[in-house]
Parts: C-alpha cells; structure tokens; sequence
C-alpha cells in the first residue's frame, strides 16, 4: 500500500475519475476554456489508488505530473473527455465526473487561424455539448455508483440538490466557488449530497481530505451492493 494507514476497501474496484477542464477549439490556435486546475481529480486519483482501486484518470488539460499507478487518459474537449469516459465506464464500479465540463462549444471550427480585420468581429455562434454526468446516470451498470461534482456561486445547496436529481447521481459534490474559492487551491470544503437524502458537511481541508470523504461515501454504496 501507498499509504500504511489506509484500509484497501477499494480493493478489486474500478473506478474512473475525470479531471481539469475542457477547451473547445474556436480556431488551431484559440479555445474556450474554464479554471480548473485538476487538483481536485488528481487527489480523487491518488487516494483511489491508496486505497487499491484500478484508478483510469481522465484528465482534461492538466498540467500535474501523472499520479503514480494510475492509468491517465488524456483528453482536450468535452467531446474527446465523453468518448473516454464512457469507454472506461464500460467497466467502472464507479466514475467520479470531478472535471470541469464545458456546456458550450463553438459551432464553427475554423480550420485557419482567425484573423483580425478592419470591421468589428462577428459574434461567436456556441452549440450545446452533451451532458456527460446525465447520460453516466442513464446508462448506468447495475450497482454502479456515479457521483458529481458542482460549483455554485448562490443557493448553494438548493441548486445542487436540483442538479443531483436531474442528473441522476448517487452522490453530488457541492462547493460554493467565487472570491478566490477552491479554483487553484490546494485546499476545497463542500457538502456532499446524496440521492438517498444525506447530507455531508467536509469540513475546509486538504483536497485528499475531501477526496477520502467522497471514496467513504462511495464504499459504503458499494458495499450495499455485491461486486
Ligand atoms: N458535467 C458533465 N457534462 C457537461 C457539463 C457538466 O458531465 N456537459 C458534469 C460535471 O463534470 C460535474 C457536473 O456535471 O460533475 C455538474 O457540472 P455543473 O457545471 O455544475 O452542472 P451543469 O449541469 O452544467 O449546470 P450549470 O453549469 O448550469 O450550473
Ligand atoms: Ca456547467
């Protein structure tokens, strides 16, 4: 074991873990993009590891060293991270969606750089990417545990247990963002929701902290349901 302390309750588990965030590509050299720095995904990785999981890490555009006995998978836009997602969900007792998504895609890739010209530019056209976490909670294996992750900036907890219902996951990872929150830090605290009702307050501490709580949550799924 990685860690001496830590008990091997995922022993035998495949779990899956996305990580950072998604660019879209508006031209070869521009995307759209968001602040996620993947440390969040990183600590899901590394304490699934240490707790001896066969850890796949799909991780979006993250620039962290390869956490050791992981399998990453690294992928650029939402649609790349979706395909990879799924692929490894084939086989996951569990997938754990911690990247940032992004809702938006331009409509247009321009195969050539876009250049500035005289007139005010035109707007950018965006078309909508697939919900990643919904069609995870749709097309779900038996026994399967599939959890979220959600930043709010208001009506924290309200918002999250909406979202936690649309999607259809067991467990929603919800922590408030704005004014230098949780974005690039090495710390995060968050509740996290779960379908069955419960509510369970993280306390602000490191993202390996938060990153144990939510594998609790998950084993204790698991273990209602048999391998
Ligand atoms: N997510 C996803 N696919 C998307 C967008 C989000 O799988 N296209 C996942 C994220 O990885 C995260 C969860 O859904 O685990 C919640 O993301 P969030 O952005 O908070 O939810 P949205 O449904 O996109 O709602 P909004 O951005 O409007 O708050
Ligand atoms: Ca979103």
């Amino acid at each position: 074991l990685a860690r001496g302390a830590t008990a091997p309750d995922l022993a035998g588990r495949h779990v899956v873990v996305s990580a950072g965030g998604t660019r879209e590509a508006l031209d070869p050299v521009r995307f759209l993009g968001n602040r996620s720095s993947g440390l969040q995904g990183h600590a899901l990785a590394r304490t699934a590891v240490a707790r001896g999981a066969r850890v796949t890490l799909v991780a979006a555009n993250v620039a962290l060293p390869d956490p050791a006995g992981a399998e990453v998978v690294p992928v650029g836009s939402a649609t790349e991270l979706r395909a990879a997602v799924l692929d490894a969900a084939a086989t996951a007792d569990a997938v754990v969606m911690a990247a940032a998504v992004a809702d938006f895609r331009p409509a247009d890739y321009r195969e050539s750089k876009i250049k500035k010209v005289d007139a005010e530019p035109e707007p950018i056209r965006l078309v909508k990417n697939p919900d990643i976490l919904a069609e995870l909670g749709e097309t779900r294996r038996p026994g399967q545990v599939i959890v979220g992750f959600a930043a709010e900036t208001h009506d924290v907890l309200p918002n999250g247990r909406a979202k936690l219902a649309r999607k259809r996951s067991d467990l929603l990872v919800v922590n408030q963002v704005g004014d230098g929150l949780a974005f690039g830090r090495p710390d995060n605290a968050a509740v996290v929701l779960g379908a069955d009702g419960s509510e369970t307050e993280v306390p602000r501490g490191a993202k390996e902290a938060l990153a144990d709580a939510v594998w609790d949550l998950v084993v204790a799924r698991l273990g209602r349901r048999p391998p």
